[in-house]
């Protein structure tokens, strides 16, 4: 069977390591939603100077989109932590890779997740970022798996899609540090 684009990055199935995967939001899709996420931003936002914050490896991808999206100012830096180390489930640990480079006292943070699982790294950030004193934080995320969400992130505020508990790569996520460069988001079937 043919299909339209017959290349890796735009299958509707895609091994990545030992595992098989199948197309759930295509690129399309994730477009559409970055702009509409984009404009409440530029709405809520409007009149501030907002610091988007990529939370690293996972959020790459969606920051460089939404950032493109925004259009009032906007500042945008990273920082990098680590929590599945390769495998298919939250290890609980939570590796801090590197830091902010800048003082956020005052600033209007928003902090850019790829995806939201048990939330267990997004509380242990957003309690870091808070006792330097920045003016607000608020969360993006482009995944949320509401089943796994262990306790309520009032930060939470924009969200792409909410999915299934299922194990998803692409458009930035990885497993085993492969299946980012996938242009949609697939879920394991095997
Ligand atoms: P949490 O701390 O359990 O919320 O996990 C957050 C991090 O785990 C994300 O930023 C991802 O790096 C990783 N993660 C969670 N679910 C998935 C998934 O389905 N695929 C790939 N990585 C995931």
């Amino acid at each position: 069977m043919h299909f339209k684009y017959n290349f890796y990055i735009y299958r509707m199935k895609a091994q990545v390591a030992d595992l098989n995967f199948e197309l759930l939001i295509s690129y399309d899709k994730i477009e559409k939603r970055i702009k509409a996420l984009a404009a409440l931003i530029n709405a809520d936002y409007k009149g501030r100077t907002p610091v988007l914050v990529g939370v690293l490896n996972g959020s790459f991808l969606f920051t460089a989109d939404l950032i493109k999206e925004i259009d009032i100012p906007v500042e945008v830096t990273f920082t990098k932590l680590a929590s599945y180390f390769g495998g298919i489930s939250s290890t609980r640990k939570i590796r801090d890779d590197f830091d902010l480079t800048i003082n956020i006292k005052g600033r209007d943070i928003i902090l850019v997740e790829d995806i939201v699982d048990t939330g267990n790294t997004l509380h242990y950030l957003i309690d870091k970022l808070k006792v330097r004193e920045p003016a607000s934080i608020t969360v993006c995320s482009m995944l949320l798996k509401p089943k796994a969400l262990e306790s309520t992130i009032n930060e939470l505020k924009y969200v792409g899609f909410e999915i299934e508990n299922e194990f998803v790569v692409g458009y930035g996520l990885d497993y085993k540090e492969l299946g980012r460069n996938l242009r949609g988001i697939y879920r394991k079937i095997s």
